[in-house]
């Protein structure tokens, strides 16, 4: 086979941008070996051509002008490894309609503009490709694509961001909350606005894609209904354990007949569950379809070089399969509406703060029967002259399990703060209990 050399060009030379370099110049023989191409990286976009990289690509090679990019026929693949959507999105954009194949790491300029950017590249007859932009290492949009193109994926849950795994998996540990998000700043994980990974923005990008490209219709990162880990306690950590479940921040893609539901927000999740065992800056999502039953990958879901081997398998995808049509469209076939947020059903965790005297409980009970919500197990402790109930109701749908504890939340009885949390079990909720 004659050896063919590929142009390509990196919008972003930071840590990921860095890393996509090496691993192209320490990967050329076996990409060469797969493919028949060696990719060696022409241009490279950043602010300050005078910095110090961790790196050192070729002299001449960076360039702070995008016009030496757009302008330069010879470049055949463009990967885009910057941060935030502006002004990556309108390089991107630009790059694709003037038929030039682009790569992506950028969950937010994905799940923010898929729409526009799978039509560019349809008018400019190129690839777009976004493996990164999911959980770093972990394949899971080409298993989705192509693994999996005959089966009717119709849920997805993940442990999509690392920040929050790992700084929950501390919490058990009895690490505090601060000293855990420091941590995971120092080890390079967490967003450069760690209020990102906190708060489920970063889950819900992530999580919106999945959705996009699992049911094959455009989710809107505004359907995702989206709660961070700030308001997770110690107490909700020590009450998980104690039912043998872990706290964890999922994210969420339901498929309710042809209607849609994603979100994101910390749940307990049942100890003997696949994501229970998915500890510190780990990822997995695990899909379930009519074929396949149940499938879980799971993997470094953050940094630079395990991004970095997405962004160059997308590379060598493009290079390998362009003329050949294959993944090249919007993942986008059909039309679904959102599921209403209060419509999913599951069981739910309660934690309830209340007086400790006669008729309380009867109190809490008549609420949540007038929700419709079914207890399936409850425990009473004492603290500080109150009562906590820890409650694990039967599937329930949220909007009526949101109403009964803004009742119970409402009662004069009430005190502290009154909490709910879905459960993730797959042996549902009676083989749960108090360890
Ligand atoms: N900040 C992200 C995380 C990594 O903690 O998972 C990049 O998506």
């Amino acid at each position: 086979m004659v050896s063919v050399d590929v142009p390509v060009a990196l919008l972003g030379y930071g840590t990921v941008g860095a890393a996509v370099h090496r691993l192209l110049e320490e990967s050329a023989d076996e990409i060469e070996r797969a493919t028949g191409h060696r990719l060696r990286v022409t241009r490279a976009l950043v602010q300050d051509t005078s910095k110090d990289r961790g790196f050192s690509p070729t002299p001449g090679v960076l360039t702070d002008d995008i016009g030496d990019i757009l302008g330069d026929p010879s470049i055949q693949v463009v990967a885009e490894v910057m941060c935030g959507v502006d002004p990556a999105g309108g390089y991107v954009l630009e790059l694709l309609r003037s038929g030039r194949p682009v790569v992506t790491a950028n969950k937010q300029l994905v799940a923010r503009r898929g729409t526009e950017l799978f039509e560019a590249a349809a008018a400019g007859g190129v690839q777009l490709r976004f493996e990164a932009s999911v959980c770093a290492a972990i394949p899971v949009i080409k298993v989705l694509r192509e693994s999996l193109v005959v089966t009717n994926v119709h849920r997805v849950l993940g442990i999509v961001n690392g920040t929050t795994n790992f700084i929950l998996s501390a919490m058990e540990d009895g690490r505090s909350y601060a000293d855990a998000l420091a941590e995971a700043q120092r080890l390079g994980f967490a967003e450069a606005d760690p209020t990102e990974d906190v708060g489920g923005l970063d889950a819900a990008a992530k999580t919106a894609i999945l959705a996009t490209v699992a049911f094959g219709s455009r989710v809107p990162l505004d359907w995702v209904e989206v709660e961070g880990i700030e308001g997770v306690t110690l107490d909700h950590v020590v009450a998980a354990r104690a039912l043998d479940m872990h706290v964890k921040l999922i994210g969420r893609a339901t498929l309710v007949g042809d209607r849609v539901d994603v979100r994101v927000g910390p749940a307990f999740v049942d100890g003997h569950h696949p994501l229970a065992a998915v500890e510190g800056a780990f990822n997995a999502v695990m899909l379930h379809g009519d074929a396949i039953r149940e499938i879980t990958l799971e993997g470094p879901g953050a940094g630079g070089i395990e991004t970095a081997s997405a962004v160059v398998a997308d590379m060598v995808s493009v290079v390998g399969t362009t003329g050949t049509g294959f993944l090249q469209n919007d993942p986008v076939w059909r039309t679904l509406e959102r599921l209403p947020p209060g419509e999913l059903a599951s069981p739910f965790y309660l934690r309830l703060e209340v007086e400790d005297r006669a008729g309380v409980l009867a109190r809490i009970a008549q609420e949540l029967a007038s929700e419709g919500v079914s207890v399936a197990q409850l425990v009473q402790q004492q603290a500080e002259g109150r009562a906590v109930l820890h409650v694990v109701t039967h599937e329930a749908p949220s909007g009526r399990v949101d109403a009964a504890l803004a009742a119970i939340r409402a009662l004069p009885e009430a005190r502290g703060e009154s909490t709910a949390m879905p459960v993730i079990s797959g042996r549902g909720v009676a083989g749960l209990g108090w360890a």
